[in-house]
């Protein structure tokens, strides 16, 4: 999806031309300005690049001091890292169905919440933004912590603002298959100082002896290791001055095929929370019945998937959360700790009825921001002659 080129060549040469990869006391700072970049493109007071989604989204709740005992509602359709780094930090992830939108359903968040719940994650998948409005007065009203999972949404927006910096804390990812990309990395962005100072501590084991230890607010406890390079800094600097031009042409995609789709008699484009902040990297095309989708879906040609066939982003797939194997040794397994004995912790297969009705009718069809006209119309014609012909 991302775009790549002889700006991003240059810019890794320059790191490596210093022979200062290491992101800290270096030369260049590539990692530290990025941080700064993305931190005002998102239009957050920080940022912390990382070395990925996942460890963005862990450091994110260490960030928020979420622990055992604490249990985060996570919808049962995003990638399994979405309720894996709720059990990398001891708490237990329940699962919320997912509304017409593809995202968590407001109101089945609302069902979800028990005396300890301590935070929602919200994923905006495949860039489309969930209904933040209803999320934030949920949060408000039970007070709750939101952990934005943007990991699929980079630079897309809510209402006009940036998702990712709607909650307490905003995770992205920049692996291979992102809309801007280092082949892996990611980032958190906040406002919260104190959150900030957690994830700085946490993403980074020798937090301790760095010049930034003087900020902390507070004290240093143990962290592991999630930092990055300027290698990946200097790629993702380039990277985003590429972001916005990219989305601009997948949404102007996604219009054209909107359109040409009207009426078709077979699929309706499901409907969005905000169209106009929506990435444009999927088009998502339900269908009245599970029959009629897969009969669609049958034609592997037509360049997407029937969603039930995404395996890793299906809740029912998800064999460590499902079968409670939480961490590498009994004592650390976030199901078997004391402190979260009685929490909601059990998952059937069926648990979720309307996230498996909508998995079922809906075809994603990936979009790519470099499609020619002819190639934009070559999709279109054999998407309406396979409707034809079921
Ligand atoms: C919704 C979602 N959350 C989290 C992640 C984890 O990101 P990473 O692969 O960078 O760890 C991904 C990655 O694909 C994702 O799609």
């Amino acid at each position: 999806m991302f775009r790549m080129g002889k700006e991003e060549v240059e810019a890794v040469g320059r790191v490596i031309a210093t022979k200062e990869l290491f992101r800290v006391n270096n030369g260049l700072k590539e990692a530290e300005k990025f941080e700064e970049e993305w931190a005002k493109t998102i239009g957050t007071d920080y940022a912390i690049l990382m070395s990925s989604g996942t460890g963005a989204l862990i450091a994110a709740l260490v960030g928020m001091g979420i622990g055992p005992g604490d249990e985060v509602i996570v919808p049962g359709y995003t990638f399994m890292a979405s309720a894996s780094a709720v059990l990398a930090v001891g708490a237990i992830p329940v699962l919320a169905e997912i509304d017409e939108t593809m995202t968590v359903d407001p109101a089945d968040i609302e069902k979800k919440i028990s005396k300890y719940t301590k935070a929602i994650v919200p994923v905006h998948i495949c860039g489309y933004p969930c209904n933040m409005d209803a999320i934030c007065e949920i949060a408000k009203k039970h007070n709750l912590y939101i952990i934005e999972d943007a990991c699929q949404a980079d630079g897309g927006r809510y209402k006009g603002t940036r998702l990712g910096s709607i909650g307490d804390v905003g995770a992205f990812s920049f692996n291979y298959f992102k809309l801007i990309s280092a082949g892996e990395g990611g980032a958190l962005v906040t406002n919260n100082k104190l959150a900030y100072d957690r994830a700085m501590i946490y993403h980074d084991g020798g937090a301790a002896f760095r010049p930034y230890a003087s900020d902390f607010e507070v004290p240093v406890f143990m962290g592991t290791q999630m930092r990055t390079n300027d290698i990946t800094g200097a790629i993702m600097r380039v990277q985003l001055t590429r972001m916005d031009g990219i989305i601009a042409d997948l949404k102007k995609i996604k219009k054209t095929m909107t359109e040409a789709f009207a009426n078709n008699g077979k699929f309706v484009v499901a409907p969005s929370h905000d169209i106009e902040g929506d990435l444009g990297t999927h088009l998502p095309l339900r269908f009245a019945d599970a029959e009629t989708a897969r009969k669609f879906a049958d034609d592997k040609e037509l360049g997407g998937y029937l969603v039930v066939d995404s395996g890793k982003h299906i809740y029912y797939n998800w064999s460590p959360v499902m079968e409670h194997r939480g961490a590498h040794c009994d004592v650390l397994n976030p199901y078997n700790l004391p402190q979260n004995q009685g929490l909601n912790m059990t998952y059937t297969k069926d648990m979720l009825p309307n996230t498996l009705d909508l998995i079922n009718r809906t075809y994603h069809l990936t979009l790519h921001c470099d499609w020619t006209q002819e190639e934009i119309q070559q999709k279109i014609d054999a998407i309406l002659k396979r409707c034809s012909e079921i």
